[in-house]
């Protein structure tokens, strides 16, 4: 059985490689091996650590899905308005994808944010093109709202950003 909870220190290395290998699997195709090993240093144990010791409004903190003692899912969020939420991350194990332990991570985040901080939306980012993502954020709801041209790489297509959102 899967488990959603409040993330702690003993979860931080799951954490970590469920984040890493999604990313990996997420990205693999479609963008530079050097984007990806920049990207992923934000994975490391470290701040990962420091990431689950903090929860507050800005930051709700990790939630896992856990099975077998396993991580097998890792998702955080927090408010960026008073009302409005927002979707920082959120991974499966790749091997366990459409499982329904995004749906879990999001149900569990989504309450904290309504529940506790008075969430009435939520956003999410996501890259353009990202295909294990956005029909996901379809399925429960979210809505393309705009499209975020990178003033960095213009030139480089992966990097655009969709955001979405819907009504909680
Ligand atoms: C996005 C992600 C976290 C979803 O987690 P998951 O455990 O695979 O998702 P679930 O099994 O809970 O839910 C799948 C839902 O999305 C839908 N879905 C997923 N992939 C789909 C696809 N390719 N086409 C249509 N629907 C799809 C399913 O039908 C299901 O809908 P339902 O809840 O109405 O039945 C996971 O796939 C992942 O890690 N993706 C790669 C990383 C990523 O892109 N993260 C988001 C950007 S930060």
């Amino acid at each position: 059985m899967i488990q959603i909870m409040k993330a702690n220190d003993s979860h931080v290395k799951g954490i970590s490689s469920v984040c890493i290998r999604a990313y990996w699997a997420t990205y693999g195709e479609t963008h530079s091996k050097e984007w990806i090993e920049k990207v992923i240093r934000v994975y490391n144990r470290a701040r990962i650590l420091r990431e689950v010791s903090e929860s507050n409004r800005d930051w709700g903190g990790y939630f896992v899905a856990i099975e077998n003692g396993k991580v097998v899912g890792a998702a955080g969020g927090g408010m960026i308005d008073e009302e409005i939420g927002e979707l920082f991350v959120i991974y499966a194990d790749p091997d366990r994808r459409n499982e329904g332990i995004g749906s879990g991570l999001l149900n569990t985040i989504t309450k904290q944010q309504k529940e506790e901080y008075g969430a009435q939306s939520q956003w999410v980012f996501i890259q353009k093109g990202n295909m294990k993502g956005i029909p996901f954020y379809k399925s429960k709801g979210f809505k393309f709202q705009s499209e975020n041209i990178p003033k960095v790489y213009p030139e480089f297509p992966a990097r655009i950003k969709l955001r979405y959102s819907r009504e909680v």
